[in-house]
């Protein structure tokens, strides 16, 4: 028996000498009789941090009254009786095992199980049955036509570590995930701040990768002293011109584009241009102003529009097209943000938005890729199923994108390493793993599924 059941009957005990106390006819009737109830079987089950060979079982099954429980680690060695505390169990074998835990009492026996799949090429026993990516093939060296980039944070390219490990190693581009906004750089009125995007510029150029910036007007990132602007409607459009000149000067030579103007079209019906205080102020040209004065201040340096749902909706993806044909010679590509799940936008929707740009001769960038696995949030952990479906859907983005004529390339940028740091988990606050490595910067599937796109 264990400590933990002693302690449950120690919990009723009371309650019985209660019932037992309150029976006035105890002497006629006899001993009053508590039938048992079944205890239902529970174990929780993770990966050794220290050994990844190794299994670490923890009985969670709690009930009233006594009972036994007992393992069958699935390896042929019939039934273990539990121990007090957690269960290490070595899985050195190839193959797929069924784990079982039989706990039974007086009113019967019940049993959970849970599958192990180990796969020692794949580094040992694969969480939730998902084995990762076996491949030792960098994807800034498979993708020989375009950049492929990733996010990074100031904190982390001055910590150094795995991140900047992994950083060098499988991608030729960055991207400051938000350090480089308005927000950040234009904190009060006359005081930049590039402290932040001075650290990630620098580590780009000093590692020879390529740095995208982003973005300079996103009506999300705009500080509130310009969203409260007290000056006049020139005063501000001299401020605007100040900043785009000062930052992309700034930059000149070191970054290869910039998203000048990040999510400028509605939602809603018609999609017109959201109404910023940048449209506010500026007027409906407001991006063309922002384009030119990006242009003369670096007229070498790239500059996109970017924007989101531009697959799945094809009256965002018009929008942005009448955007794009009106700047004319102002714009060199357009950024397809890539927010998208294992089971959608279609195949064809992601097309028609290189089909658009590649016939407008721009180029393309698949922008901020990730691809949530569990979108209606019915999961708890990465199943294998969502692992593959994930996987090929990483595969037809990567496909589409290397397809394109090569003029049309830019890059393809995925936004985060790992999974428990995407924006998505706040964003939509539920779990999820859309990216490339696993929160151990284990490569999943969706990594394979990257490199076969490029085959
Ligand atoms: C997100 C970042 O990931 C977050 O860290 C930040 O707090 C908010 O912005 N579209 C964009 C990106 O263009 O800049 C956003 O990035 C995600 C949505």
């Amino acid at each position: 028996m264990k400590i933990k059941n002693i302690f449950n009957i120690l919990k009723v005990l009371p309650i019985l000498l209660l019932t037992l106390s309150c029976d006035g006819d105890s002497d006629n009737d006899g001993p009053i009789i508590i039938p048992p109830t079944r205890v239902q079987a529970t174990f929780e089950m993770s990966i050794s941090p220290s050994d990844p060979n190794v299994l670490l079982l923890d009985n969670k099954t709690s009930g009233i009254g006594d009972f036994i429980s007992e393992w069958d680690f699935g390896q042929g060695d019939g039934l273990v009786q539990d121990l007090p505390g957690i269960e290490e169990v070595r899985f050195d074998t190839d193959g797929t095992f069924s784990v079982r835990l039989l706990v039974s009492n007086a009113a019967g026996l019940t049993v959970d199980s849970k599958t192990v799949v180990v796969d020692n090429s794949a580094g040992g026993i694969c969480p939730n049955g998902n084995c990762g990516s076996t491949s030792t093939s960098a994807l800034k060296d498979a993708a020989t036509t375009f950049f492929v980039g990733n996010i990074t944070r100031s904190s982390r390219v001055n910590a150094g570590g795995k991140h900047v490990e992994v950083l060098k190693s499988d991608f030729s581009s960055i991207t400051s995930e938000y350090e480089m906004k308005m927000n950040v750089m234009y904190p009060s009125q006359g005081n930049y701040d590039f402290t932040a995007a001075d650290a990630i510029v620098n580590f780009g150029v000093n590692n020879g990768i390529n740095v995208h910036g982003h973005a300079l007007i996103w009506h999300n990132a705009t500080p509130d002293w310009v969203n409260d602007f007290t000056g006049t409607d020139s005063e501000f459009e001299a401020m605007v011109k100040d900043y785009i000149t000062t930052t992309v000067t700034r930059y000149k030579g070191k970054i290869g584009s910039w998203d000048v103007v990040n999510e400028a079209i509605d939602d809603g019906s018609g999609n017109p241009l959201r109404n910023s205080v940048f449209k506010q102020k500026m007027g409906d040209d407001y991006i063309k102003k922002c384009f030119q004065w990006a242009r003369d201040a670096d007229p070498d340096c790239l500059l996109f529009y970017n924007d989101y749902n531009m697959a799945s909706s094809s009256g965002k993806r018009a929008a942005m097209f009448k955007i794009v044909d009106d700047l004319g010679d102002l714009i060199d590509g357009v950024g397809a943000q890539m927010h998208i799940s294992y089971n959608g936008p279609s195949k064809s929707n992601i097309q028609a938005v290189a089909n658009g740009t590649v016939s407008r001769g721009l180029k393309l960038h698949f922008a901020e890729l990730d691809i949530r696995a569990n979108p209606n949030n019915d999961q708890t952990s990465l199943t294998s199923q969502r692992a593959d479906a994930q996987k090929a859907k990483f595969k037809e983005v990567v496909q589409i994108y290397n397809s394109i004529p090569l003029d049309n390339k830019y890059a393809l940028t995925v936004w985060g390493l790992k999974d428990n740091e995407s924006w998505l988990l706040d964003f939509w606050g539920h779990a999820d793993w859309p990216l490339m490595y696993d929160d151990d910067y284990n490569k999943k599937k969706a990594y394979d599924g990257f490199l076969e796109g490029l085959q």
